[in-house]
């Protein structure tokens, strides 16, 4: 089985039991934590494969791309470069951690040539990155470069195909969503389940919790995937994020981007303890945040079904003590 056959496998759908029963509400949970090993789960997964498709088919010998200093996309898009016979370099923002630790450890192994910018946001990391692709180019590579979170068009279109396998597994299971939450770092994931959402005509409410930008800045960066996706599709419309059932939310975020929350804390413990299942405190910890206190509010009614999708990310919890 290809490298690129094997990340199109599904990744389980199923219900959250003993959390239902705590909060009096159906939730289940789409398990893209499971998509792959340590270095190529989660979302990013499926964005690479038609990321990484285009640099093989357009020649390139290496892939640059950026992030955090603890970024999951980083980590993955460096492990799925390796499995291709490409170059990986990451040009991370931040400084460089004093002990490796989650990702940083795993670039470690994997022997990753990784530079750090010093840089904070994402203009700056893409300011450094691009700096960066000159002099690789000069040194003679022929680098493929991905932007922050692998999120353009193109990437979201595997969280197109997302959508589709989730929706064949619910069919499977008789089950509709009244309602889907997931992390919303750089949009490129959700602005793929909108769309697929979109294309089946499903009522699914969805909401993006933002685990780092404003409101404005995230629904500016889904919009622009969204535009992205469509018009790869050839589809001529331009979709609205706000004349669709989406909701997107930067209440979550806490001090800051990386910073662990009570609520998200909360969230990973509660996860961990009746379902054993690990959230990561970055993404998944907010976004479940989100979840539950839609649920605790009552905007989530009884009777609906939550969908949970489970964007990955571990790796990175083994960056912080407990
Ligand atoms: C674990 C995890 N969940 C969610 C996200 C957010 O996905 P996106 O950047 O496509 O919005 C990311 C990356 O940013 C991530 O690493």
């Amino acid at each position: 089985m290809s490298m690129m056959q094997e990340a199109q496998m599904k990744s389980p759908l199923h219900t959250l039991p003993r959390l239902s029963a705590m909060l009096d509400r159906e939730i289940w949970i789409k398990r893209d934590d499971a998509n792959g090993d340590i270095l190529t789960v989660g979302n990013k997964k499926r964005k690479l494969q038609y990321l990484l498709s285009d640099a093989i088919q357009k020649g390139a010998d290496t892939v640059i791309t950026t992030g955090g200093p603890n970024s999951n996309h980083a980590r993955a898009t460096a492990a799925m470069a390796i499995q291709l016979g490409l170059k990986p370099i990451l040009v991370l923002g931040g400084h460089k951690p004093e002990s490796k630790k989650g990702n940083h450890l795993l670039n470690h192994y994997m022997g990753v040539d990784v530079v750090f910018s010093g840089a904070s946001t994402h203009e700056e990391m893409e300011k450094a990155l691009n700096q960066h692709v000159e002099k690789v180019k000069a040194e003679g590579l022929r680098p493929y470069v991905i932007g922050v979170g692998g999120s353009n068009g193109l990437g979201s279109l595997g969280f197109v195909d997302a959508y589709f396998e989730l929706k064949e597994q619910a069919t499977e299971k008789k089950v509709q969503f009244d309602w889907l939450f997931a992390s919303a770092g750089s949009g490129g994931t959700i602005a793929g389940l909108i769309y697929g959402c979109y294309l089946h005509k499903d009522a699914t409410r969805i909401v993006g919790v933002s685990p780092w930008l404003r409101t404005a800045g995230i629904k500016a960066k889904i919009e622009s995937c969204l535009h992205e996706a469509v018009s790869l599709k050839g589809d001529g419309r331009k979709l609205h994020l706000d004349d669709l059932p989406v909701y997107i939310h930067d209440e979550y975020i806490g001090e800051g981007y990386g910073y662990p929350t009570d609520g998200g804390m909360e969230a990973l413990h509660l996860l961990a303890s009746k379902e054993a299942i690990l959230l990561d405190h970055v993404y998944t910890a907010k976004a479940m945040a989100g979840c539950i206190d839609y649920i605790r509010k009552g905007k989530v009614r009884p009777g609906e079904k939550v969908l949970f999708w489970h964007t990955g990310g571990t790796p990175g919890l083994f960056a912080i003590s407990g």
